[in-house]
């Protein structure tokens, strides 16, 4: 096999070293025992497609990884299979300025397309913390959201074109830039949020947006979710909302604890509420003002601060941005649900005596993109409990809070996707009918399931 990869990578990009299979055979999650045989390196799709008709003959598996900060195990080598990472095909392709469109390579890092979209003056919107390291094909194997979704949708909303490589090693031009394009299924769209299982994005065609006009983050406390979804309600109806998240006060802490920063309101509360809003002129910020008055009567915020300069945009930012990091440590199990953005409250009355009942004394964090319905719970591991142990209990907690979000018509993956780690439960969010025409489309793509085999469904 060694032989075989080198002849299509050339020996410099293949590697089989302890070291790099550690680091390229997993992503963000830390439960799985990860267990790859060889890293590949492709430059361009038609090594990628040479690769996949090697893997075809020798019935081995292979696995997309862009920049690994999924949290849901789709990128990780349980059972030797080959990596192949997408590192390498990093670059912008072609800018088009009539349709203010880019075409770059899947490997390009998020946060390089967003400074390149800034050098034309224009605007990639989809971002995230993860923005300086995960790659755009992982975001369109995910459809990744963000923070910014409120106002300018996710992924799929922005992608006009791409290539991939199917798994029966086919080369396909989905779309081609089009704006209007009748000519039925659109296998563009099937490709996104596909979770690298039908085949390997190549390159991704981009719309870009104008860019973001000026805008004010507020920073606010609240007594209940209920009035924060109340506040989300007054906002959006009243300014342009740009991002509508929400920590919780442990969510607080944790991130206090981990960089030494205190909260920006004088007086503490349940949730925050971290919000930008599009401020062009004094009129809307006037409009946002009286917002801010309004929710502070009615009682749906108890306390409220505006960022008055960049420095205080980015630390009222830092406090949602940087739970993840800062709960790392604690190796927390997650999770992305979401509910329709009305159901939030009956979820939430529906799981509290559920997180009350099955979790007395751990420490359960919320957070999330509440203006998306999207909520991100992590369980904290306690210090005297194996990972092992953990995962069993936590689990089992699973089915019950999965249950609730069934009865809500709610998802059991929000933007992380289903990967290795949501699989058994697929089947509280889509029906049996839906689940075999998904394994349907994966034999059409994959017939020989050798593409990310055993994420997303069997
Ligand atoms: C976030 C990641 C965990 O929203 O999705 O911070
Ligand atoms: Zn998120």
């Amino acid at each position: 096999m060694l032989t075989e990869l080198q002849n299509i990578f050339t020996p410099t990009r293949v590697s089989n070293s302890a070291e790099d299979l550690k680091k390229y055979g997993k992503d963000w999650t830390t439960y799985f025992d990860i267990n790859a045989s060889f890293i590949v390196f492709p430059e361009s799709a038609e090594e990628v497609q040479k690769l996949v008709q090697l893997a075809r003959l020798k019935k081995i598996a292979l696995i997309p990884s862009g920049g690994r900060t999924g949290l849901s195990g789709g990128a990780c080598a349980l059972n030797g299979e080959i990596i192949v990472s997408f590192e390498r095909m990093n670059k912008v392709l072609e800018f088009n300025p009539i349709e203010q469109t880019v075409r770059v390579q899947c490997g390009m890092i998020t946060e390089e397309l967003q400074e390149y979209a800034k050098s034309k003056g224009l605007l990639y919107p989809v971002d995230f913390a993860a923005r300086g390291s995960s790659h755009i094909g992982g975001n369109v194997a995910t459809n990744a959201g963000g923070i910014k979704v409120v106002r300018y949708g996710l992924t799929r909303d922005w992608v006009v074109g791409l290539k991939v490589v199917t798994g029966t090693g086919a080369i396909l031009n989905l779309n081609q830039s089009l704006v209007k394009n009748a000519t039925g299924y659109d296998l563009r769209h099937l490709f996104i949020g596909s979770e690298g299982t039908l085949g390997f994005v190549t390159e991704v065609t981009l719309r870009l947006a104008a860019p973001q006009t000026p805008a004010k983050v507020l920073f606010l406390g609240s007594d209940s979710l209920a009035q924060v979804m109340q506040t989300y309600s007054l906002f959006k109806k009243h300014t342009t909302l740009i991002a509508f998240e929400m920590l919780s006060d442990k969510a607080l802490k944790y991130v206090e604890q981990a960089t030494g920063m205190s909260s920006p309101l004088s007086s503490p509360a349940k949730f925050y509420i971290v919000s930008e809003i599009e401020c062009p002129s004094e009129k809307h910020e006037q409009q946002i003002m009286e917002a801010l008055e309004k929710a502070l009567e009615a009682g749906h915020i108890v306390d409220g601060t505006v960022s008055q300069n960049e420095a205080q945009t980015k630390i009222f930012w830092r406090f949602r941005e940087d739970i993840t990091e800062s709960l790392a440590r604690y190796t927390p199990y997650k999770n992305d649900i979401s509910v329709r953005v009305s159901k939030v409250p009956a979820l939430i009355e529906e799981m509290d005596p559920i997180f009350a009942k099955n979790y007395p004394t751990w420490d359960v964090i919320w957070f999330g993109h509440i203006g998306d319905g999207n909520l991100h719970i992590s369980i904290l591991r306690p210090a005297d409990m194996t990972k092992e142990e953990f995962v069993k209990e936590c689990r089992k907690v699973d089915a019950l809070i999965f249950q609730a979000i069934k009865n809500q018509q709610g998802s059991i993956s929000a933007e992380h996707g289903v990967g290795l780690t949501k699989k058994p439960f697929l089947s509280f969010t889509r029906s049996a009918e839906e689940i075999a025409l998904m394994r349907g489309v994966k034999m059409v793509f994959d017939p020989d399931h050798i593409i990310n085999p055993g994420k997303l469904i069997d």
